[in-house]
């Protein structure tokens, strides 16, 4: 008991030396001093003792507590002159800054192009990013001996199905959510997917492992190629100004027949010919196409009845355009130098 009374002690009188206000002190004389105080606590535990000890530890008790008062008085007083400085509150300093934080240029394009589809009465869907082979290849007409699976080596799980096959992959590209929205909502169908997607690349300036696509289908009797041209003149309108003009030449995509690369008059020379449109005048933005027939049955729609367009945009390619980025791997890097300018 002699120990806590010294500790009860030097706690006191260690706090009173940091006084500063009237608020505090009081606070102080609550806790230490006041009826249910803790020097009160203490002394009530006396009566517990044996009446030698007793007579002891309550001479030390009552030692330290005319000597804690007076050092409160003191305190108290020297408060209410002024000799202790009190604590001051310059409310004009200026605040502490939070950094704001802000969405990544891939988002911000991402956003554009929901509104953009959004207002022509688009759903936005979404999809698993860890796939089947058989959405990912086969039902988009890419059997497993298909080489077209070439173009798009990719991470496998180490997972295999009943066959023995390997099964399950990072999605190479958004294009097997077609599949499942088919399955999902049938026909008619408008909808945009966008997503990130994973290939097993040799990583350069224009290559990345991880990057992020925008799929698009629309479906419904009598869907045919002048939609899908207006429907990317109007998509290139909107990113890259009313100028804009979309020229569509011939690309194999084994989803799609007819199947197309879409390109744009180049933003920054306007079709003069320029660096970032390799002197051609033109960039290359979006693979896109008429849904092959199989493709549909393999989403339960009847191609007899109903057809499709089909599109898909590289996200990546599309901030690093509009925002003059030169490395695609600066999406992926976490360098705030790079995040901290859009
Ligand atoms: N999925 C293709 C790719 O990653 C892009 C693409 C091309 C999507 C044509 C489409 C399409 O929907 O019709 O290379």
């Amino acid at each position: 008991m002699k120990n806590k009374l010294e500790k009860l002690r030097a706690d006191f009188l260690q706090e009173l030396g940091q006084v500063k206000n009237s608020e505090y002190l009081r606070e102080l004389e609550l806790k230490y001093l006041s009826r249910k105080g803790e020097l009160s606590l203490i002394m009530g535990e006396l009566k517990d003792l044996s009446v030698d000890l007793r007579r002891e530890v309550g001479e030390l008790a009552n030692k330290i507590k005319v000597e804690l008062q007076t050092r409160f008085e003191e305190v108290s007083r020297q408060l209410a002159e002024g000799s202790i400085k009190k604590e001051l509150i310059d409310v004009t300093l200026p605040g502490e800054t939070l950094a704001d934080g802000h969405l990544s240029p891939i988002t911000l394009v991402q956003n554009e192009l929901e509104d953009l589809f959004n207002s022509l009465g688009f759903m936005i869907l979404d999809g698993p990013e860890l796939e089947s082979d058989y959405y990912n290849f086969t039902a988009l007409n890419m059997p497993p001996t298909h080489p077209a699976r070439d173009m798009q080596d990719t991470f496998y799980l180490d997972h295999k199905n009943k066959e023995g096959q390997y099964d399950l992959v990072m999605r190479t590209q958004t294009s097997p959510v077609q599949i499942r929205s088919m399955q999902k909502y049938g026909a008619p169908l408008k909808a945009i997917i966008p997503g990130r997607c994973f290939r097993c690349e040799a990583t350069d300036a224009r290559h990345e492992h991880t990057f992020y696509q925008v799929e698009g289908i629309m479906i419904d009797k009598n869907i045919n190629f002048s939609h899908l041209k207006s429907l990317l003149e109007i998509v290139g309108q909107r990113l890259f100004g009313a100028g804009t003009k979309l020229r569509m030449r011939p690309k194999f995509f084994p989803f799609v027949e007819p199947g197309n690369n879409g390109e744009y008059t180049c933003f920054l020379c306007q079709g003069k010919g320029c660096r970032v449109c390799k002197y051609t005048g033109w960039l290359e933005i979006v693979g896109a196409g008429l849904i092959h027939p199989d493709v549909l049955r393999a989403g339960g729609i009847d191609p007899e009845v109903y057809s499709g367009l089909a599109f898909g945009f590289g996200l990546n390619r599309l901030a690093m355009l509009k925002y003059n980025i030169s490395d695609v791997r600066l999406f992926n890097s976490g360098d705030l130098k790079f995040l901290e300018q859009f």
